[in-house]
């Protein structure tokens, strides 16, 4: 058994389980993969961007102890550079919105981290994002903080080149044809197409963006669910082409993380539903495809969101 000691919380982050799931409407002899970032320390993949981020800072001597850092996060890279901030010995300003799950929000705080919520979209775009980037500004300026802005910081690439793709292909032993990735900086996605194209894999890269997202020339639109979709083309996504393109309404993500918990006992976050409506998608184009998704985060953020009936006919139907 390869028992590992990690010296410190930080250093645990990675190495994420790759799972195999049936429940999907696979072709006999079809395999459908789970990549489960929510066993990182702070429970998504945004563990491995924070800490490509602050690495980076650190060495180009940016970032050190007494610092002071504001980021526009909808949740997991908020918890992720708060627990940084813990260890790095510098202060975390986030900056949210009020799509944010609470128990995201109180899980950022109890590590110690200063909430800022914008409480209303940008005026001249009806959009979120734009809203929380002006507020980092403001921040930066008022605070004299820095930012590491995770949608245009390219060692977000590293993250998941290194880190995430490179550890798929090593768990599998061979490339997989096709690997279904939510988007939303796209730091994710970008990093796993660099690995792909690097190594001349033959890998299919299919996004799942939200319905109402600007990224890969999508049409603005109201958009309720937290973690995938921008409401702004980033400059990390000008440097992706994928293969194809799967856009989620919120009612879909949301009945089909319902189902994947009920077909596979794992409790998908919200992108993990619009991830699990790319799937389909995939198969329905090529039934034998060995496939693998990214699920970025779990549900258990979500239960008073995504698994909630109320809130769900409010907010969604
Ligand atoms: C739950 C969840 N899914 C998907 C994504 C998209 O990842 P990326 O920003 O790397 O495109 C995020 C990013 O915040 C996320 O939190």
């Amino acid at each position: 058994m390869d028992l590992q000691t990690s010296p410190d919380l930080l250093s645990a982050v990675g190495r994420t389980p790759l799972v195999a799931f049936t429940g999907f409407s696979q072709a006999p002899g079809a395999r459908v993969w789970g990549k489960l970032e929510s066993f990182n320390p702070g429970g998504s993949a945004k563990d491995r961007t924070a800490r490509a981020l602050v690495q980076d800072a650190t060495e180009r001597g940016v970032l050190g102890p007494g610092s002071i850092v504001v980021e526009s996060s909808s949740g997991n890279l908020g918890v992720a550079l708060a627990r940084e901030a813990v260890v790095g010995g510098w202060k975390f300003h986030c900056v949210v919105d009020r799509r944010t799950n609470q128990a995201t929000l109180a899980h950022i705080r109890a590590l110690g981290a200063t909430i800022h919520e914008v409480t209303e979209p940008d005026p001249e775009t009806g959009d979120w994002l734009t809203a929380r980037r002006t507020r980092v500004a403001e921040l930066k300026d008022e605070l004299g903080a820095i930012n590491l802005d995770q949608y245009s910081n390219r060692a977000a690439f590293d993250a998941h080149s290194e880190g995430t793709m490179r550890e798929i292909v090593a768990q599998l032993g061979h490339a997989p044809d096709v690997l279904v990735v939510a988007v939303s900086t796209t730091g994710t996605v970008g990093g796993c197409a660099r690995y792909i194209a690097e190594h001349g894999l033959h890998t299919r890269v299919v996004v799942v963006d939200a319905v109402g997202s600007v990224l890969f020339g999508g049409e603005r639109g109201q958009r309720i669910l937290p973690g995938y979709g921008a409401g702004v083309v980033t400059d990390l996504s000008r440097e992706t082409t994928p293969d194809d393109i799967v856009r989620v309404t919120a009612a879909e993500a949301v009945d089909a993380a319902r189902a994947l918990a009920k077909s596979t006992g794992f409790l998908p976050g919200a992108s993990g539903g619009a991830v699990c409506v790319g799937v389909e998608k995939c198969l329905h184009d090529d039934p034998s495809a060995e496939i693998v998704a990214i699920f970025h985060d779990d549900g258990r953020a979500y239960l008073d969101t995504v698994y909630n009936d109320e809130w769900v006919e409010r907010n969604v139907r």
